[in-house]
Order: structure tokens, then C-alpha cells, then sequence
């Protein structure tokens, strides 16, 4: 696997990349990327696949520390390692009415997600919440891919103003969904979550916690749920929402 173009920005700290891969990929798996050939940085950076055409992949970065800050400005790729796609990826139904919840640069994976459910059949209700409009990106590629989307931002500067769990309880007022999936920072998760569990929907959300290895050996992605500890890196980073011991996350 090997980057191919240069970060394109596509909204306040947020990036584009293209990727070669020609292994298939499920929408929730990442793609893993090593920077330099030394030891440091030395872990690798776990990365969700934004969207796949063909052999060639998209991968979303918003600019957070080391890696980000260094790929951001990078014109020649020869010394970084892409790897994967790695992880369990989300469930894909069929024919189903499905209601999908972003957060973020987590609404990354759920493009991709939102693309492949559309190909089977589902009906697809996508919640896309950010901070403000500044970091919004990409808008009109997930409408496409959504029978209806909802935009909320903390502070209204784009569509509701409030936050994912607000838009939640009006969007599954007026809707009944088989299911839903959730990507975003680990509260908004967990607020989405606790209605989602409280009204019986079944839910699937992919986690965005640190990763050592990336390859199940260090233990350093574990999360606690009812079955006992598990590696995000290996047994997820999609996990059954039902499952997850949320108060340890
Ligand atoms: C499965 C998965 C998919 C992901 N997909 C994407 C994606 O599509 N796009 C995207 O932008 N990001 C994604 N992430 C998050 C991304 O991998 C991290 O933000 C990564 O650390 C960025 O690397 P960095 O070197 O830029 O920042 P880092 O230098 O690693 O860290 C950034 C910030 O996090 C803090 N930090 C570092 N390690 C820890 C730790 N162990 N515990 C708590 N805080 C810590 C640092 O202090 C710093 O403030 C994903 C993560 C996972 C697990
Ligand atoms: S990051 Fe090492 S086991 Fe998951």
C-alpha cells in the first residue's frame, strides 16, 4: 500500500489522502501508518477508511499531534509505511432502515459505511454532528451517499444547534430504525449510547482510543465489555454498543 497524492485540506485541520490498496476493505476497518524509518515517531497511527474506489483508498486525518502535524505537510511519501486494512468492520444489512451517528473526523468511516449500506438496499438516516461549520468536510459526498441527513453543531453555526444525543432523541421520535452505528469522540459515543440501549435499538460504534502496536500483542487498545477485556485493534474497533462497559471508557 503506498500514498499517492498530497493532503488535499478539506476544512479547518482536516485532510485528504489517497491511498494504492487493492486488498477489499470493510467500511470500520483502519489502515495503519508508520512514519520515517527510525524509531521515532515509533508507533504506528491507526486511520479509518473514509471511502474506496477501485484500488484506491481515502483516508480523512484532522491535524492532533505528532504523525498528523508531520503528514500534513508532506510532499514525498518514500518513507512511510501504509499497512492493513486491519480490525472488524460494521455489520452490513440489507434492506434495512438505518440510522448512522458522526462525530467529528468520526464521521469519516461512516462515508464509507453509508456507500457500501446504499448498495443493499437500506435506508439510511446519517447524523453528521461537528464543533462548528469551520469543520465541517465533505458535506455534499455524505449527502449523496444518505436518504436524509441532519447537520448539528455545538454552536449552531450549521444546521440545530446542540449536540448528536439531542438530534437523536427527535430524529428516533419521529422514526423507527432497526439499527444504528456510531463514530465520534468517546462522550458523544457514550451519550448516544445510553438512549440508543434505553430504547432497545441495536447499535455498533466503532472506538477511536490509542492504539500501541495495532496488531492485538500489546494489550494496550483492551476495553472492558460484559464478555471480558477486548483489543480494539483485533476484536474491534467496532464493538456491539450493548456490550461495552461504558463507564470504563
Ligand atoms: C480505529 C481508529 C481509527 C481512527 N481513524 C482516524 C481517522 O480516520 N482520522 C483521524 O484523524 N484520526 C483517526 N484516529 C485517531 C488517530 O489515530 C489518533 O488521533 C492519532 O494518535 C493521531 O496521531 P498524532 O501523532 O497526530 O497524534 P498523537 O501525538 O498520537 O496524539 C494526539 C493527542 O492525543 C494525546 N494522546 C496520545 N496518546 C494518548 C493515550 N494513550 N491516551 C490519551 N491521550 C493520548 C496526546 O497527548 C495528544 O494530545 C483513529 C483511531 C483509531 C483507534
Ligand atoms: S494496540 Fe496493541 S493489542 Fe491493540
Amino acid at each position: 500500500m503506498k500514498i499517492i497524492s498530497t493532503p488535499e485540506k478539506l476544512c479547518k485541520g482536516h485532510y485528504l489522502l489517497h491511498i494504492e490498496c487493492a486488498e477489499d476493505c470493510l467500511p470500520g476497518q483502519f489502515v495503519s501508518f508508520k512514519l520515517g524509518r527510525f524509531t521515532d515517531p515509533l508507533i504506528r497511527r491507526p486511520f479509518s477508511i473514509f471511502n474506496k474506489n477501485g484500488n484506491d483508498i481515502e483516508v480523512v486525518f484532522k491535524e492532533n499531534g505528532r504523525v498528523t502535524s508531520m503528514l500534513k505537510n508532506m510532499t514525498d511519501f518514500s518513507d512511510v509505511d501504509v499497512s492493513g486494512p486491519y480490525g472488524r468492520g460494521f455489520t452490513v444489512t440489507e434492506n434495512e432502515n438505518v440510522l448512522l451517528i458522526g462525530g467529528g473526523v468520526g464521521n469519516a468511516p461512516l462515508h464509507y459505511l453509508s456507500k457500501v449500506l446504499k448498495t443493499k438496499n437500506n435506508s439510511i438516516t446519517f447524523i453528521y454532528a461537528a464543533r462548528s461549520q469551520e469543520f465541517i468536510y465533505c458535506g455534499d459526498r455524505f449527502c449523496t451517499e444518505s436518504n436524509e441527513i441532519c447537520y448539528v453543531t455545538d454552536d449552531g453555526s450549521f444546521g440545530d444547534k446542540g449536540f448528536a444525543a439531542d438530534k437523536l432523541k427527535s430524529v428516533i421520535a419521529k422514526t423507527k430504525f432497526s439499527r444504528a452505528y456510531i463514530c465520534g469522540p468517546t462522550i458523544m459515543m457514550k451519550s448516544c449510547a445510553e438512549i440508543l440501549i434505553k430504547e432497545n435499538i441495536p447499535l455498533e460504534v466503532s472506538l477511536e482510543n490509542y492504539f500501541g502496536c495495532g496488531i492485538g500483542i500489546c494489550s494496550g487498545c483492551s476495553v472492558d465489555t460484559v464478555d471480558g477485556k477486548k483489543r480494539a485493534c483485533v476484536e474491534g474497533p467496532v464493538f456491539d454498543g450493548s456490550k461495552l462497559l461504558w463507564q470504563y471508557l
